[in-house]
């Protein structure tokens, strides 16, 4: 059964891994200045705020004059909704979020807490639906596409991995879920070893 669990920074390692990449990836985008990170399952929104606090918490100076964009889709218009209102329970905030960033980047709201105009302002919602045909999407630097292939068969994780592979850019990088392998799929990646976790980049070909 399909479910819309998340939290904020979930499993924390593909973000430590992710803030590892990206002084390099920077350093590659000098000129272009443009970085686009695409959250392809993000339910109620916590993976994609946690990649804008993650940006605006390590790399608020170096990107002050960069077009980032974070793109954030799910199949689900009731979890896009929850997304795009970006209020949150105190528990949902209690899981993943210090009171330090709480504070940071949330106000308070009737008992809920609201994300801070500066984490919302780098987000666009978009429904999509991984398994059908995509409007076209930007070339990425980074996908997180994590939780989501576990609801697919075989074919399908292909076929959708096969697509991600030429939405990334040939030196980006796509991370999965922590139960979620490549094993024994001939789709063009190379496993790498991050900081705690694995993440994906398209092989040279
Ligand atoms: C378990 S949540 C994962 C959320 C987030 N990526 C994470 O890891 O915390 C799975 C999400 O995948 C979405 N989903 C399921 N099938 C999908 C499809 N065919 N296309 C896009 N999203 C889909 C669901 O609506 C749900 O919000």
């Amino acid at each position: 059964m399909m479910t819309h669990e998340t939290s904020f920074f979930r499993d924390k390692a593909p973000f430590e891994t992710l803030a590892r990449l990206i002084p390099d990836l920077l350093a590659r985008r000098g000129v272009m200045k443009q970085l686009v990170i695409w959250s392809a399952a993000c339910s109620t929104g916590q993976e994609p705020y946690s990649l804008a606090m993650l940006l605006h918490e390590r790399f608020f100076s170096l990107l002050s004059s960069w077009r980032v964009r974070i793109i954030a889709s799910d199949l689900s218009q009731i979890a896009l909704g929850r997304a795009r209102e970006g209020i949150y329970s105190e528990l949902e905030t209690a899981r993943g979020l210090s009171p330090a960033m709480k504070t940071k980047y949330f106000r308070p709201l009737q008992g809920r807490w609201s994300v801070a105009q500066n984490c919302r302002g780098l987000i666009e919602f978009r429904q999509l639906n991984l398994t059908q045909p995509w409007p076209t999407m930007p070339a990425c630097d980074f996908i997180l596409l994590r939780n989501v292939l576990l609801y697919f068969d075989v074919p399908t994780r292909m076929a959708v991995l096969e697509r991600m592979r030429r939405t990334l850019r040939p030196d980006g990088a796509l991370f999965l879920g922590g139960a979620e392998t490549m094993l024994g799929m001939d789709i063009g990646y190379e496993r790498k070893i991050g900081t705690g976790c694995s993440y994906y980049v398209p092989l040279k070909r």
